[in-house]
């Protein structure tokens, strides 16, 4: 199969069967206007999140790596009246990208936009209620320290996504040291060895061509 053969396919599901509002399409369009790159989760990923937190009955979630906030809106609509997403960006013109998206699709009063490294603002999350879901999409060089704190900001039972865990193949080829594709292996290899999470991963091909996306529960 050839790029064009999967782009056909995602769109054809996208169509078939994820609803993107007005407000989806605006932030993409408010995303691109202010020169951000186009790096968000496809659709058909953005609703497996949406419908994961949903199964998960999540009422806080927790998103690293904010971007313009189109996951975000998928995951803010994911939670009960009175629920919450705190979603950290570092890059001060994405998050304020982002807070006006949030606002106009309606979810801004439940979403916290953060900004800072998430290094340094997971830090201050502690002491607050557990998160139920946790979604780590930023510099992947960083997925371990994101993992730990997802562990330690969670619960038994806290679903834990990490995105962009094929990379084109590159994750499994050994010739390939670059930051990215290192962070990514340590993020898996993490997965497998600390007890505090049980975990697997799909790759996945869709308009952003072949990559894919880790599960994991916190034990
Ligand atoms: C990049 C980052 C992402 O989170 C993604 O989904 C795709 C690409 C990047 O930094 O290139
Ligand atoms: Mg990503």
């Amino acid at each position: 199969p050839t790029p064009d053969a999967w782009t056909r396919v995602d769109h054809y599901l996208t169509e078939t069967l994820v609803d993107q509002d007005a407000a989806l399409g605006a932030a993409l369009a408010e995303q691109g206007r202010a020169g951000l790159p186009a790096i968000e989760v496809a659709p058909v990923n953005a609703k497996l999140l949406h419908l994961l937190a949903r199964i998960a009955g999540a009422r806080r979630i927790l998103e690293i790596g904010t971007l313009g906030g189109y996951s975000t809106i998928w995951l803010a609509r994911a939670v009960p009246n009175g629920g919450t997403v705190v979603t950290i960006e570092a890059e001060p013109l994405n998050a304020s990208i982002a807070r006006a998206n949030l606002d106009r699709a309606g979810v801004g009063d439940r979403v916290d936009v953060r900004v800072g490294r998430a290094a340094e603002v997971l830090p201050t999350l502690a002491g607050d209620d557990p998160f139920d879901l946790v979604f780590i999409d930023a510099d992947k060089e960083s997925n371990t320290v994101y993992l730990d704190w997802a562990a330690r900001l969670g619960r038994p039972g806290t679903v834990v996504v990490v995105d962009n865990i094929g990379r084109s193949g590159q994750v499994a080829d050994p010739h390939d040291t670059t930051s990215q594709v290192v962070g990514t292996r340590q993020g898996l290899e993490m997965l497998r060895e600390d007890p505090r999470f049980d975990a697997t991963a799909l790759q996945t091909l869709d308009r952003k061509g072949w990559d894919g996306i880790a599960l994991a529960v916190v034990v």
